[in-house]
């Protein structure tokens, strides 16, 4: 299956829109939003994919407006920190507010896959068994690109897209 992944998106609904049409390009089966939304309007704004997953942020204050958002367009939010499968592969995906506890999880040895955000850079490497990934911000933050990623759980391979 192929996985959308996005984060940071920081209220910047001209991206999120144009990573919509992307993702949808794609055929991607879900996206994932690894946190930092803001406003309930950014989520809003995913409503064109097939189904959004995502976690809280540290800006992500506004929680009934993302909750009654997210029943809205049909998403699932899945609190701070969200462990599932997909395709086999053993996923947990964390914001990364507290840089403690994103390395715990990382080095706990646990997952397959960890998707995070935060730092609003891109990542994609092997800790151990464990492939960790940032798909960037997807707003674009002080000279940094503004980027997606796509992730295909057969292949493994990970794509980053600038927006
Ligand atoms: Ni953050």
């Amino acid at each position: 299956m192929k996985i959308g992944l996005i984060s940071d998106t920081h209220d910047k609904i001209q991206n999120i829109r144009k990573a919509v049409r992307i993702f949808n390009d794609k055929h991607v089966d879900l996206v994932i939003h690894a946190g930092d939304f803001v406003n309930p309007i950014a989520v809003e704004s995913l409503a064109g994919v097939k189904l959004v997953v995502g976690v809280l942020g540290n800006n992500d204050t506004d929680l009934a407006g993302l909750i009654s958002t997210f029943d809205k367009i049909h998403g699932e939010l899945k609190g701070e920190i969200f462990e599932t499968v997909y395709d086999g592969l053993k996923f947990a995906i964390y914001h990364g507010t507290n840089l403690a506890k994103r390395e715990q999880i990382i080095k706990s040895g646990k997952y397959d896959v960890i998707i995070y955000g935060h730092t609003h850079r891109k990542d994609n490497r092997f800790i151990g068994t464990t492939r960790v990934i940032n798909p960037g911000t997807a707003k674009g933050f002080f000279g940094l690109f503004a980027t997606i990623a796509v992730f295909d759980t057969s292949s493994r391979k990970l794509e980053f897209i600038n927006l």
